[in-house]
């Protein structure tokens, strides 16, 4: 007989060690035969003697537990939230903030993705698993709780003690999870959260046993109990009691220290076999935890720092068509406003009708939007369950929102071809000025639409009669002089421009930037080109017949624009490569003050010839400050924002390999 129990023992020690090396060490150390024939030897033994069976048996996390509703618990202390950041500025904030009461040492943690739980046991035996509710009452899961195989049954102490944590479920099982589902016929689950959180919330633990949940575990709420003076401390005693710590946590003297961290598992995300949705920051001291306290919501001496998400739900409000400048007419979500990657987007392109129809897109619906080429969002797809009836169809409009033009299709687009709507002629005017084109600064959207309408711009060459009115625009609400001044200075500099700059900014259909390169470097001068057969501009590389076509197109009907233009005094030839340097190369620089030995304009055009632009405002977008004499505030911002300046000798000494001023 003791030979019996003691075989039973030493099962239960052998198959508790394997799950967690399996579970919590990612080291499995049977086979998975082994495996089941030690759980089978088990199983026998504990059916013929039923009152042997221990508290810790692997054999109770089978789930053979039904339960008929769930009971609600109060938790003893609430679980709390955490508070969210989600960029550099606001971690400082969150950083400032604390030092202003301690002098904190932090631990990083990584955010998992799952559902929180907390973890009773009473003299070192489980005796309650519950959910976070609504941080007050929870919901007793511990039925399910007992079926995780990182979560011990039984501790090494008889201790009465809680614990929190996140219950997750590994990619890895997830997706197992969903092939059996596909072949099933079943409805695939959204995500690894949605699928833990859903296991957890079933009456029958045999469904959360089956379904690979792990735990780890990262919050002690009574740490005074065990005499521990620190979070790190805590998480390294719930480690020796058995329960699954996460292996990546990190302590981190300061800020920096923070960031590196955060910076590391940005890139290192992925690799990772769970899902995390961002990291978590926590003061260590327990101390000076109880010195922050916590707001009503939240810890102040935490906070989770959430990666931009990739993908999020919001509710499509209507949907709106707008002209873009070649008169092609796009319908547009209207969002409930959401945090994408950074920003809040509003609006995102439904592409066109077809792209509608395609994928059932009603008003009304919540859909997924995500960042095109992380840039432009879109509308990936719908989520149909979430539908309750007064959703609305999708209609294409016939004629053009804004000049009642009938609308051309052509291919999947549809097209405004009235040459005088206005909506087309504004979209003209911003692409003219856009950083690629002409790069035109200090004209926003806005601005070139109130010119338009109070007849300053019309078409492209009254950019640069715009100085005629300089006295009525310095008059307009919101526009000083010296606005008015940087922006007929930006226009000025605007004309000295290489060709290909023109070309591309004139909206030749099929010319984008690239292929303006192209045509400015082949010809020259805007005379060769526009004398240029068909025949001549289809053996250039890279171009093809439908530019080809489209370029004599053009030049055929605009000789007078583009005579008017060379009047009034802009370059119409090819500057050369681009001698891309790479301390220039795609760098922001701000010039402040007189420079000596140089004009701006000249210093302007030798920074874009190298690759880098000029801005007028001095931002976390600026990587240098060039300073010339007397310079103005946009030095003291330059300091404030930490931006390295150069002065004009250094930036002489960096042009003078390509530039030689004598
Ligand atoms: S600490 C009072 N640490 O994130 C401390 N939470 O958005 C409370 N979470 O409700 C939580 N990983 O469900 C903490 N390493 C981690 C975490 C973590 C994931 C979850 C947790 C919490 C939510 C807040």
């Amino acid at each position: 007989m003791v030979i019996i129990m003691d075989r039973m023992n030493e099962l239960i020690e052998l198959i508790n060690k394997a799950n967690y090396e399996y579970y919590a060490l990612d080291n499995p150390t049977l086979t998975d035969q082994e495996y089941d024939r030690y759980m089978q030897e088990l199983i026998k033994i504990e059916a013929l003697h039923p009152d042997w069976v221990r508290e810790d048996s692997p054999t109770k996390r089978v789930g053979n537990e039904v339960i008929s509703e769930f009971k609600k618990i109060i938790h003893e202390k609430p679980m709390l939230s955490l508070s969210n950041v989600f960029n550099e500025d606001e971690i400082r904030n969150f950083d400032e903030k604390i030092k202003k009461e301690v002098n904190p040492n932090y631990v990083c943690e990584l955010k998992i993705d799952g559902l929180s739980v907390s973890l009773l046991y009473k003299q070192g035996k489980l005796v309650r698993g519950a959910t976070r509710g609504d941080g007050v009452t929870g919901e007793d899961i511990t039925h399910n709780v007992k079926t995780i195989k990182t979560i011990p049954l039984v501790l090494p102490q008889p201790l009465d003690i809680e614990v929190r944590g996140e219950i997750y479920m590994s990619k890895k099982s997830f997706n197992q999870l969903n092939e059996i589902r596909k072949a099933n016929g079943e409805e695939l689950l959204a995500n690894p959260r949605n699928a833990a959180a859903g296991s957890v919330r079933q009456l029958d633990s045999k469904i959360a046993a089956s379904r690979n949940l792990a735990c780890f575990i990262y919050h002690l709420p009574n740490p005074e109990q065990f005499g521990i003076k620190t979070h790190y401390e805590s998480l390294q005693f719930m480690k020796s009691l058995g329960f699954d710590v996460n292996s990546n946590i990190e302590l981190a003297k300061n800020l920096d220290e923070v960031l590196q961290y955060i910076n590391k598992w940005t890139g290192k995300r992925n690799s990772l076999p769970y899902e995390i949705d961002g990291i978590v920051i926590k003061v260590n001291d327990f101390e000076q935890q109880k010195k922050l306290g916590f707001t009503s919501k939240y810890p102040k001496w935490a906070t989770a720092y959430k990666f931009p998400a990739l993908e999020v739900l919001t509710k499509l409000k209507d949907i709106i068509f707008t002209v873009g400048r070649t008169g092609q007419v796009t319908p547009n979500a209207v969002l409930e406003p959401v945090r994408l990657m950074g920003s809040v987007i509003s609006r995102a392109t439904l592409h066109n009708e077809d792209y509608v129809l395609s994928k059932h897109i009603k008003i009304g619906d919540i859909v997924s939007i995500r960042k095109a080429g992380d840039v432009i969002p879109e509308v990936v797809n719908v989520k149909k369950e979430r539908r309750n009836g007064t959703e609305l169809d999708f209609k294409m409009i016939d004629v053009c929102p804004i000049c009642h033009t009938k609308l051309i299709k052509k291919d999947t687009a549809y097209y405004c071809v009235n040459n005088n709507c206005d909506k087309t002629k504004i979209e003209s005017l911003i692409h003219f000025v856009s950083r690629d084109a002409m790069n035109i600064e200090g004209f926003g959207e806005q601005i070139i639409e109130d010119f338009y309408n109070m007849g300053y711009l019309k078409i492209v060459t009254d950019f640069y009669e715009l100085h005629k009115y300089k006295k009525e625009l310095m008059e307009l609400e919101g526009f000083g002089s010296k606005s008015v001044n940087n922006l007929l200075t930006s226009i000025e500099n605007s004309k000295n421009n290489s060709l290909e700059r023109l070309l591309f900014g004139l909206g030749i259909r099929h010319v984008g930037s690239k292929t303006a390169k192209i045509l400015a470097s082949n010809y020259q001068n805007i005379d060769n080109l526009m004398l240029a057969q068909y025949e001549d501009l289809i053996n250039v590389k890279d171009i093809g017949a439908v530019i080809a076509k489209s370029v004599v197109n053009y030049f055929k009907n605009n000789c007078y624009l583009i005579e008017k233009l060379k009047k009034l005094g802009l370059n119409m030839k090819y500057l050369g490569e681009v001698r891309s340097d790479i301390e220039f190369s795609g760098k922001t620089f701000v010039l402040t003050g007189s420079l000596t030995n140089i004009t701006r304009n000249e210093a302007r055009n030798i920074i874009e010839q190298l690759g880098g632009n000029v801005s007028g405002t001095v931002s976390k977008k600026t990587d240098f400050v060039i300073l010339g004499e007397n310079p103005g505030s946009k030095y003291d911002d330059a300091l404030k924002l930490n931006i390295p300046i150069w002065d004009e000798k250094t930036f002489l000494t960096k042009i003078s390999k390509y530039f030689d001023k004598d």
